[in-house]
């Protein structure tokens, strides 16, 4: 991926005006969107190099796994496969015959190894008089079943895999004979999207690296057909697209300015031209749909925003729901005035505040592969940076969003509902009946929920339903959270119509309660605020969070 179509232009204003003249409304795949003067002589110079994924091929055997050839042979067992008869031999009819064929050296090294078959666990042994160069033992825990679980082992496969530069592997679990043919096909999915989604490292900012040696993956004993390899290609498809969407976030704020992500936008529009079409709204396009609050925003910044609206409609056929995916955009986050300062602030972690959009962003190119019938989408995000400058908005100054509602601004750090405010008046305006918000809003959701879980709001209980049977599906882990009425009364001013900022406690509720101020009641309306689970801190990498769910949300809305 390079952000290209990006041009380094010769000036440092983007003041209302001189915009339009330099970029025209309409995008093509050359358009070129203004950056910053300073930023592009000298930030400027770091750019992503374009490394070309070696495509993995995945195929579906029904083949005896000792039968197979290949480097690795990975078997993934639970703990209740681990369980011997009185002659100390495994019950398990994999594990029984890769152990007979080893002359009992399995049992024997596995035992040395400790390995039990509890979750996390992996043993890859080197063993001679196999097909395979090695045996990967992969634990499941107590039982497999959730598509979280299989996506877990296609992980660990991946990591033995690196560790071993196979170029072939198989995957088998011990026992897959209870499984009814539906859980088969979700099963090798997940393992199969865990797989890439392990082996991809994000190295477009590294001067040298590794590629990666895995070529070919065959899932052992889960069927095949048709049927499952739809399953397969749907896999790869999310796969790209959370590939995606971790580049979005991966990439630093000097390269993802707004205009950059403006121009992967109308990227991916025009790759899926068939089914997406983009609006770039410039600033002044902004001004004259009066969207106040968002450009409060943005006012202090060098690198002009852009507000983007991608729309996908159905190859053909009717449209039975119309939905819209928010997400905010902001490319970096220095807090403004109230400038992030002290440790724990995590400044240096701001490019990650456009962790929603890409997530939305990501969901467009996969349903752009996919191309549901029935369903028609907008993706919407209003893209800036929080900056500091003479021409910034103040603490305390007040800002009149797009729905003519007035805001105190009592803290220019609490940016990203300021954004998302417009954004959500516009995505009211496309006749929609249900969005769904995705926001890095809060640092209070990661005290309440921790690093991995995103907090969800929402008065409809149906829509509450949809999203969490989409994750049941993604494995992505959502916890619902109340839209406390009572705690508005912190959220008032005494000379607008609200201000920005709560007080203190039960930041991610009155930060919801201030989106809804923004959205028209007959729409089912959804927020995630996904501050926490963007990013993965022990591999200090984006996550890539929110696409699958997404795309399972939508899904369920089409009639396929
Ligand atoms: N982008 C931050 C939220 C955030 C914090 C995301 C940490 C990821 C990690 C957001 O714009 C913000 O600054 N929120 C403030 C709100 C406060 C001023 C009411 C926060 O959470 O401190
Ligand atoms: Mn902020
Ligand atoms: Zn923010």
């Amino acid at each position: 991926m390079v952000f290209n179509g990006v041009e380094v232009g010769a000036f440092a204003v983007w003041a209302f005006g001189v915009v339009s003249s330099i970029v025209s409304p309409l995008y093509s795949r050359n358009t070129k969107y203004m950056a910053h003067t300073v930023a592009g002589a000298t930030l400027g110079l770091t750019q992503p190099v374009n490394i070309e994924h070696p495509k993995i091929s995945f195929a579906a055997k029904e083949i005896d796994a000792v039968e197979w050839k290949g480097d690795i042979l990975a078997v993934g067992v639970t703990e209740k496969d681990m369980t011997k008869d009185e002659k100390s031999k495994f019950q398990n009819s994999v594990l029984k015959k890769l152990d007979g064929l080893l002359g009992g050296l399995l049992a024997e090294v596995l035992s040395e190894e400790d390995f039990t078959g509890k979750a996390g666990q992996t043993a890859v042994l080197r063993l001679p008089g196999l097909g395979s160069k090695r045996v990967g033992l992969i634990g499941l825990g107590l039982a497999a079943s959730s598509p979280a679980a299989f996506r877990g082992l296609g992980e660990a496969v991946a990591a033995a895999a690196k560790t071993a530069q196979a170029n072939s592997v198989a995957i088998v679990l011990a026992s897959s004979e209870g499984l009814s043919n539906e859980s088969k096909l979700s099963a090798a999915s997940s393992i199969a999207s865990g797989t890439v989604l392990g082996i991809h490292e994000d190295n477009r900012y590294k001067s040298e690296s590794k590629k990666p040696q895995l070529k070919s993956v065959d899932i052992l004993g889960l069927g095949t057909g048709p049927e499952l390899e739809k399953k397969l290609k749907y896999a790869e498809d999310i796969s790209s697209a959370i590939i995606f969407g971790r580049e979005l976030v991966n990439s630093p704020a000097n390269v993802l300015t707004p205009a950059a992500l403006a121009a992967e936008s109308s990227k991916i529009a025009s790759l899926y031209s068939d089914v997406l079409s983009a609006n770039i709204l410039t600033a002044e396009q902004c001004k004259e749909l009066k969207m106040g609050s968002y450009l409060g925003v943005a006012a202090a910044s060098a690198n002009p925003p852009y507000f983007i609206h991608l729309c996908y409609k159905p190859p053909s056929g009717p449209i039975k729901a119309k939905l819209a995916l928010v997400g905010k955009g902001l490319t970096f986050d220095s807090g403004g005035y109230n400038i992030k300062t002290g440790s724990g602030c995590s400044i240096e972690l701001m490019k990650t505040d456009m962790g929603g959009s890409a997530a939305v962003l990501g969901a467009a190119k996969a349903l752009g592969q996919i191309k549901p019938p029935g369903v028609e989408v907008h993706f919407i995000v209003a893209s800036c940076e929080n900056m500091i400058s003479g021409t910034g908005m103040r603490p305390g100054d007040i800002i009149t969003a797009s729905n003519g509602k007035t805001i105190e601004v009592n803290n220019t750090d609490a940016e990203g509902r300021l954004t998302l405010a417009d954004a959500l008046v516009y995505a009211c305006n496309q006749g929609v009946e249900k969005i769904v918000d995705l926001a890095t809003l809060t640092g209070a959701c990661i005290v309440a929920l921790g690093p991995s879980i995103a907090g969800v709001f929402t008065p409809s209980d149906d829509l509450a339903k949809e999203v969490f049977e989409a994750s049941e599906v993604s494995g992505e882990k959502f916890w619902r959270m109340p839209l406390e009425e009572s705690y508005w009364e912190s959220m008032k001013s005494g000379v607008a119509d609200m201000v920005n900022t709560g007080g203190g406690q039960g930041g991610a509720i009155t930060a919801a309660l201030f989106l809804k101020q923004f959205v028209d009641e007959k729409v089912q309306w959804m927020h995630i605020d996904l501050a926490g689970p963007v990013w993965n801190d022990k591999k200090r990498v984006a996550t890539g969070f929110g696409v699958s769910t997404l795309v399972e949300w939508v899904l369920k809305n089409s009639s396929k």
